[in-house]
C-alpha cells in the first residue's frame, strides 16, 4: 500500500459534537504534527450552532489543548484549516453553501476534488445525508469520495439492510468506511502479525492445541448521560454485535492471501459464516445478560442502573453480557470462544486470552495445584502487550512447579506515543485503505447472529441476572465457563483482590 497521503477536503458532520472534540480534532492534529497530513487539507465542519470560522477554531484549539501542551503556533496553523457552516441536515438547500464552501476551498488548497464525509452524528442522519450529498450534486467532482460513518450501523438486520439499500444509492460499497474503532486499536491490528508473522503461533493455532479463546471487554463507567441511547440497545448491540465479534473474527480468521484489504476481509467474513447461529433454547444456555446493582467502586457508592438518569425503573435493558460461541469451521470445531463484555465492572481493561491443552502425559500437571495451563495474553487495553503463561521448575525443591511469564509491553516500547484508534484510522480512509473498517458483509452476517439472540430475549422467559457494580459481572457468567471445566481469567477472586 502506497503510503502516500492525497490533498483532501474533509466535511465532518457533527463538527461541536463530543466525538469530534474528545477524539477527530486530537486525532487530525497528530498526523498533522506527525506530518502524516498533506498540507493540502482544509477541514469543514458542519453543525447547528451558529458558529464562525473564528470561533470554531478556538474550539478546536481547545480540544486540542486538552490533549498535551503542543507549541501554539503549529497549532493555530493546523487550525487555520478549519472552516464552519452551520446547517440543518435535513434541508437540501443548506447543502448548496455547503457545496459552494466545498468547491472554493478546492481550488484554494488545491485539493483536486478528493472529499471524505465523516458522519459523526445521531443515525436518524446516516441515510439523509448521503443522499443530499448525492444529489445537490457535492460529490460530483474529479476527486475520490469516501464516506466514514459511526456505528450504530442499524438495530437488527432489517433496519441495517434498508441503511445500507439507502447509502449505496449514493456511494458505493468500496467508498463507505464503516468506523468500529476497536479495529484501530494496536493491538487488535497487532493480532495478525503476532499470528501469521510467527510460524511457532500459528502451527498450534486451532483445535488440536487450543481448548478454549475468552475475549474480555470490561468498563468500569456506567451508563452515564447515554440512556436515551444505551436503553435500547444494551451491551449485546452497543459492544458485542461490533467490537467483539470484530475482535474474535481477528483471532479466529484463517491466513490471507495477501495483504489486500479485501483479501484480509475475505477471511474475517469467513469467520462469521462459520458461526453456530442458535435457537432460542441455545440462547438461553449459552449467552449470559446481566445489569448492574447498585455497588462500590473506589470506595464510593453507585447507583444501580435502574437508578440512572433517563433509565426506566423497570428496564430491562442488559448492561452485561457473556456468551460461548462456537466457530464450526476445521480450524475451530469444538473450541469455545467466550466473549464478556459490561459496564460498571472491576477494571476498564480489554484481553484476549488463547488458552493451550495440556500436554498428553500428566507428568507435572496432575495433582500439582502450582500447574496452570499455557496462556497466550493479548492485551488490548489498557497496557498493551503480550504475555505468555509457561511452567517451570523452581530453584530447588523439584518436582514443584512455578507459573512463570514471558511479557512483551507495547506501549513501553513506543512510550507514550502509541497512536490512537481514531488517528489510525483517519489516516487509513485518507489512504483508501479499508483493511480495518467493516464490509457490509461482516455488517450483515453479524446482525443476523445477533437478531436471533435478542429475538429469543424478547419471546423467551430468559432471565437478566443482576451483578453488583463494581465487579465482575453476575455469578452466571462464571457458571458458563465453569461447566465447561474453565475459569474466566484472571479468575475472579484474583481479579476482586487487585481492586480491593
Ligand atoms: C463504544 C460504546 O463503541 O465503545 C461505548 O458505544 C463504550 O458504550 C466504548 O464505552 C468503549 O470503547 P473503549 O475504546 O473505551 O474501550
Amino acid at each position: 500500500m502506497d503510503n502516500h497521503i492525497p490533498e483532501a477536503c474533509i466535511v465532518l458532520f457533527g463538527a461541536t459534537g463530543d466525538l469530534a472534540h474528545r477524539k477527530l480534532y486530537p486525532a487530525l492534529f497528530q498526523l498533522y504534527q506527525k506530518e502524516k497530513l498533506n498540507e493540502k487539507f482544509a477541514v469543514i465542519g458542519v453543525g447547528r450552532k451558529d458558529f464562525s470560522h473564528e470561533k470554531f477554531r478556538e474550539d478546536v484549539i481547545a480540544s486540542v489543548a486538552k490533549t498535551g501542551d503542543f507549541p501554539s503556533e503549529k497549532v493555530d496553523t493546523f487550525a487555520s484549516h478549519f472552516y464552519f457552516i452551520p446547517m440543518d441536515v435535513t434541508n437540501e438547500k443548506s447543502y448548496h453553501q455547503l457545496k459552494e464552501l466545498a468547491d472554493e476551498l478546492d481550488s484554494t488548497y488545491s485539493l483536486n476534488g478528493n472529499r471524505m464525509y465523516y458522519l459523526a452524528m445521531a443515525p436518524q442522519f446516516f441515510g439523509t445525508i448521503p443522499t443530499f450529498l448525492k444529489s445537490e450534486g457535492l460529490t460530483e467532482t474529479s476527486g475520490w469520495q469516501r464516506l466514514v460513518i459511526e456505528k450504530p450501523f442499524g438495530h437488527d438486520l432489517a433496519s441495517a439492510t434498508e441503511l445500507n439499500e439507502q447509502l449505496q444509492r449514493s456511494f458505493p460499497e468500496e467508498s463507505i468506511y464503516r468506523i468500529d474503532h476497536y479495529l484501530g486499536k494496536e493491538m487488535v491490528q497487532n493480532i495478525q502479525v503476532i499470528r501469521f508473522g510467527n510460524a511457532i503461533f500459528e502451527s498450534i493455532w486451532n483445535n488440536k492445541y487450543i481448548s478454549s479463546v475468552q475475549i474480555t471487554s470490561s468498563e468500569t463507567l456506567g451508563v452515564e448521560d447515554r440512556a436515551s441511547y444505551y436503553e435500547k440497545s444494551g451491551a449485546i448491540l452497543d459492544m458485542l454485535q461490533n467490537h467483539m465479534l470484530q475482535m474474535a473474527m481477528m483471532v479466529a480468521m484463517e491466513p490471507p492471501g495477501g495483504l489486500d484489504p479485501k483479501l484480509i476481509r475475505d477471511e474475517k467474513v469467513k469467520v462469521l459464516r462459520a458461526l453456530r447461529f442458535y435457537n432460542e433454547d441455545e440462547v438461553a444456555k449459552n449467552i449470559i445478560r446481566g445489569q448492574y446493582k447498585e455497588g462500590s467502586m473506589n470506595g464510593k457508592t453507585v447507583p444501580a442502573y435502574v437508578d440512572e438518569e433517563n433509565v426506566d425503573p423497570a428496564s430491562k435493558t442488559d448492561t452485561f453480557v457473556a456468551a460461548r460461541i462456537f466457530i464450526d469451521n476445521f480450524r475451530w470445531a469444538g473450541v469455545p470462544f467466550y466473549l464478556r463484555t459490561g459496564k460498571r465492572m472491576a477494571t476498564k481493561a480489554t484481553e484476549i486470552v488463547v488458552q493451550f491443552k495440556n500436554g498428553p502425559m500428566a507428568l507435572y500437571h496432575e495433582h500439582n495445584d502450582h500447574y496452570q495451563p499455557n496462556l497466550l495474553r493479548i492485551h488490548i487495553q489498557p497496557d498493551e502487550g503480550l504475555s505468555l503463561s509457561l511452567n517451570a521448575k523452581p530453584q530447588g525443591d523439584f518436582p514443584a512447579l512455578l507459573p512463570i511469564n514471558m511479557n512483551y509491553c507495547n506501549n513501553c516500547q513506543n512510550e507514550l506515543n502509541t497512536p490512537e484508534a481514531y488517528e489510525k484510522l483517519m489516516h487509513d480512509c485518507l489512504q483508501g485503505n479499508s483493511t480495518y473498517f467493516t464490509r457490509w458483509d461482516e455488517v450483515a452476517l453479524s446482525w443476523e447472529f445477533i437478531d436471533g439472540i435478542t429475538n429469543a430475549w424478547k419471546n423467551k422467559d430468559i432471565p437478566l441476572f443482576k451483578y453488583s457494580s463494581g465487579t465482575m459481572g453476575p455469578l452466571e457468567a462464571e457458571e458458563l465457563l465453569n461447566e465447561d471445566g474453565y475459569t474466566w481469567w484472571p479468575p475472579t477472586n484474583v481479579r476482586n483482590e487487585i481492586n480491593q
